[in-house]
């Protein structure tokens, strides 16, 4: 496979730029592997894809845009806000840190039992830009490491590399990150001479593994966190989701001691064509002169550069959502909570009925039970790598993802990733008919 795009044969010598010229990060090919997975996913439309963690857009309406957006306009005429206001606000450049942070507030208190200031919060291109955001302002020399949850989302690993973060991976176990593991690897930053500097997780229905960190390991991560005086970034996309009576706290509602950054996207509650997610920063930063800001307002300078503002149009439109449901996104989002399960449930029957565990000396195929999220891995007798998958889609129909590109320091050969999440049960169903078909051919050669 070819990994470099093309470019037209006649583009002139004089503008080939050699790639060892550029960061190293744009070079190094871990970078590169979500897009190789999609490119190769791509080649096979006719394969059933399990390779993305793509929302289900079966109730997307382009009617209901405009419709979000002129609620959240009725929203700040009846609040008294003048028409000439609302015309810029719309349309102009706007404040840095956004202009919905108290309804985000409002959301995060309702929903999650968060309970900050708008202050604390800046509204951000996404959990991306959150992430780069925090990250900028917590690594502040080149001997702080992140430490991060492995496997994890490919997503915080590329925006450490991005900023030249070093990152060191702790292997979760089946209950997710363990806090022994996060104290022991603190220790062992620091035996090397460097600092541990911040903790990235997500405690709820991982990507990838759909782990669920107990409320006991919780409650002992954020006191590893105060003993190893390290910050928590928080990752929180797919918890809404949990079945009702399910729910965890999130660390952030159980954090006295302001160790907890918490990074939040409208991608999966919402719809991520928005580019809207939200950061959580309510420690106090005290300047020499005793100025006193939130880490979040301290933040918008990084947030300036990085993208000036997040767009008004995405803020007035998630705006309008969080007022239509009198900002219980919970609530609102119970059918497609119900969606998820459904898929989760069908993916797992499906396994059960073709690979019965009872008899897995004979198939060596195993695969985790999550009880929610997007995503669930299988383990396989082979190594599942991009080639693998490529003949999985070309010879067998069905797309999935090597859980290999989410280790931080190697590991996951044998495992693959299904994401359930966009694909309807029927579809499901075949899809994992076609994966059996695969595995066993791959068993036999
Ligand atoms: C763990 C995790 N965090 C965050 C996100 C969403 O990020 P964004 O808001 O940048 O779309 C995803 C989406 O796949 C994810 O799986």
């Amino acid at each position: 496979m070819n990994p470099t795009p093309t470019v037209q044969e006649d583009t002139p010598a004089r503008t080939a730029l050699p790639q060892n010229t550029l960061h190293a990060a744009i070079v190094d090919p871990q970078m590169d592997s979500m897009r190789l997975l999609s490119e190769t996913a791509m080649k096979f439309p006719d394969a059933l894809s399990f390779s993305s963690g793509a929302p289900y857009d079966g109730t997307h309406d382009i009617a209901n845009l405009s419709v979000h957006i002129d609620r959240y306009v009725k929203h700040l005429r009846d609040q008294g806000v003048p028409e000439q206001r609302i015309t810029r606000m719309l349309f102009q450049y706007g404040p840095v840190n956004g202009f919905i942070q108290g309804e985000v507030a409002k959301m995060l208190q309702h929903d999650e039992d968060i309970d900050v200031p708008a202050e604390a919060i800046m509204i951000t291109h996404g959990f991306q830009e959150a992430t780069l955001v925090a990250l900028r302002g917590l690594f502040a020399s080149p001997d702080d490491v992140l430490l991060s949850v492995s496997p994890a989302y490919v997503g915080i690993r590329g925006a450490a590399r991005m900023l030249d973060i070093p990152v060191k991976g702790i292997v979760e176990g089946p209950n997710g990150l363990e806090p022994e593991a996060v104290a022991a690897a603190a220790r062992a930053v620091r035996a090397e001479g460097k600092r541990p500097v911040a903790l990235y997780l997500v405690p709820d229905f991982s990507n990838p593994s759909g782990t669920v960190v107990p409320l006991e390991a919780r409650q002992r991560l954020l006191d590893v966190a105060a003993e190893e005086g390290l910050k928590i970034l928080e990752d929180n996309p797919y918890g809404l989701f949990a079945r009702d009576g399910e729910k965890m706290p999130t660390l952030k509602s159980l954090d006295t001691r302001g160790d907890v950054l918490y990074l939040g996207s409208f991608a999966k509650s919402a719809f991520p064509g928005a580019r809207l997610g939200y950061l959580v920063a309510d420690q106090i930063v005290e300047s020499e002169d005793g100025g006193r800001r939130t880490l979040a307002q301290e933040l918008s300078k990084a947030k300036a550069m990085f993208s000036v503002g997040s767009s008004s149009l995405s803020q007035a439109a998630i705006g309008g959502i969080l007022v239509e449901n009198d900002y219980d996104l919970r609530s609102a989002t119970r059918e497609l909570a119900a969606v998820y399960q459904e898929r989760l449930a069908v993916t797992l029957d499906a396994l059960a009925a073709h690979f019965p565990p009872e008899r897995y000396a004979e198939h060596q195929v195993r695969w985790n039970v999550p009880r929610g999220g997007f995503f669930l891995t299988v383990e396989v007798g082979f190594a599942a790598d991009l080639a693998a998958m490529e003949r999985s889609a070309r010879d067998f129909g069905v797309s999935w993802a090597p859980m290999s590109m989410f280790y931080i320091d190697g590991g996951g050969d044998r495992e693959l990733r299904l994401g359930f999440s966009n694909l309807a049960p029927d579809a499901i169903r075949e899809g994992i008919a076609r994966l059996v078909r695969f595995i066993e051919s791959e068993a036999r050669s």
